[in-house]
């Protein structure tokens, strides 16, 4: 049994709310911090402000057990521990944006009143942030030296499973300078009987942006052997089944598609980018990376060119917008690049995701959202799989068939059974499949007036 603690979380985004929540199902006694008020009152009131599974259940039940209280005053002077949990996104030039952390490191240093929690840095942050914050807090409190201990405990968790990989880790990194903070910080996640890797701080950062954009380039690795693929002839699919029985590969992320998303990989690969550049290294390896992220998106809106000519007023069904199944995030997800490279090439773009509508919806608000895919596809001039949610590879292809303008599927995550799509009557194109059907495009009659008939796809407003 672990001896409770008292932790204050600041940031309650994805990581923060499931690093809140879990921590006070193992019996920790958690403040939950966020300067969004609307985020704290929806929170205090038990309901998830984001898609996780298994998270609103483990929140109410903490909520209720009194071990979690969300609040936007910085509750952090009676705490054990303070976790920074706040974003880091770009800034122009692609550094990690330390302004979050900053902000609440000046805070937490207002709001201490001369006691001195163990602070543990969740956020994804530079090399040497951790040096960086005991600076800040140091300078804030007007002392020569630290004063503070700090930890670097840099996250891993997967958003869809957040909840699950809290409570099953891979491994736990405790980066300090002072053995037994980290020590301390290794104590509460005692009850998950996870291997944990004790270093200096600045590896701990390191093994954080390293690990993702190890990643990144299995994902922009896979898509430039699918590319190659296409234009020999190779079976992408069956190329990456082999590669990953090799155990010195694996087959986790070797799945071609439209390039990684989400608010890390991207975000930490031009981060390391960056870091790598001003401290004198030349990173050709990561430039690639994020090239070839880019292309895969680009090479989408070929296809559709190729396949329907020019996309002006054409009807592109997005199916799926978040970054990857199992979550409502779309932060730099694919859809997201897509919808615009669409609409600046003219094209009407429709969508439906069975999590994401509301913030696609809030960024998008000329996309028109519908309540299924079949409403989505309806007048279609292509289907494109910008997600692979399970429910699209069971869609009923005949019945899409009847509903779409021009029978075209773009899979753009290789999840559909291309024969059969093709046996349906549709043309179809994979990433690097190439295009095959293309006659049934051309069976089809012109485009009808839009106005001449009655759409059975009622625009929704996303709830
Ligand atoms: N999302 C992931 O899957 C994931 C995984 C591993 C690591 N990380 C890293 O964790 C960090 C947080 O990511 P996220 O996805 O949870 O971000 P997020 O944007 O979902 O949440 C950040 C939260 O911090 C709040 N915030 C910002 N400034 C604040 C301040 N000064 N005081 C209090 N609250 C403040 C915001 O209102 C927001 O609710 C980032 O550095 C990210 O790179 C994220």
């Amino acid at each position: 049994m672990t001896t409770s603690k008292r932790l204050s979380i600041i940031g309650t985004g994805y990581v923060g709310l499931v690093y809140a929540v879990c921590m006070a199902e193992l019996g920790h006694d958690i403040v939950a911090i966020d300067v969004d008020a609307a985020k704290i009152a929806r929170l205090a009131a038990g309901s998830s402000t984001i898609y996780e599974p298994g998270l609103e259940d483990l929140l109410r039940r903490n909520l209720d057990a009194g071990r979690l209280r969300f609040t936007t005053e910085y509750d952090v002077a009676g705490a054990d521990f303070v976790f920074l949990a706040v974003s880091t996104p770009s800034t122009l030039e692609g550094a990690a944006d330390l302004r979050h952390v900053r902000d609440a490191v000046q805070k937490i240093g207002e709001n201490t009143h001369g006691a001195h929690p163990i602070i543990v840095n969740k956020s994804t942050a530079p090399v040497g942030t951790s040096d960086t914050l005991d600076y800040l807090l140091a300078r804030q409190n007007g002392v020569g030296g630290h004063e503070f201990e700090i930890v670097a405990n840099p996250e891993f968790l997967r958003e869809g499973s957040a909840v699950r990989d809290f409570f099953h880790p891979d491994r736990i990194v405790l980066g300090s300078h002072d053995e037994a903070a980290a020590r301390a910080v290794a104590a509460l996640y005692a009850p998950l009987d996870a291997q944990v890797v004790f270093t200096d701080p600045k590896t701990a950062e390191m093994i954080k942006y390293a690990s993702n954009a190890f990643l990144a380039t299995k994902i922009s690795f896979i898509n430039e052997i699918a590319s190659i693929c296409e234009g020999v002839g190779a079976d992408i699919g069956d190329v990456a089944h082999a590669m990953g029985l090799d155990p010195r590969i694996g087959s986790r992320f070797l799945n071609p598609g439209l390039g990684f998303g989400g608010s890390c990989l991207p975000k930490d690969v031009r981060a390391l980018t960056y870091l790598g550049a001003v401290h004198g290294a030349h990173p050709q390896l990561l430039n690639a990376v994020l090239q070839i992220n880019a292309d895969q998106r680009r090479r989408a809106i070929r296809m559709l060119r190729d396949a329907l000519g020019s996309l002006e007023s054409r009807v592109i069904t997005l199916l799926g917008v978040a970054f990857k199944p199992g979550t409502d995030d779309i932060r730099e997800a694919p859809a997201v690049d897509l919808a615009r490279l669409l609409m600046n090439e003219g094209a009407i773009v429709h969508a439906y995701d069975p999590f994401a509508m509301e913030p696609f919806s809030a960024l998008f608000p000329q996309v028109e959202m519908f309540e299924d895919a079949y409403a989505a596809a309806s007048q279609a001039d292509a289907l494109v799989i910008a997600t692979e949610w399970p429910e699209f590879s069971a869609l009923d292809l005949d019945r899409l068939h009847r509903l779409m303008q021009t029978p075209l599927v773009a899979d753009c995550r290789n999840a559909l059974d291309r024969e059969q799509v093709l046996a349906a009557g549709f043309a179809c194109f994979g990433v690097g499949t190439g295009i095959a059907g293309l006659g049934a495009i051309k069976q089809r009659p012109a485009r009808r007036s839009r106005a001449a008939h009655a759409s059975p796809a009622t625009g929704v407003a996303a709830s």
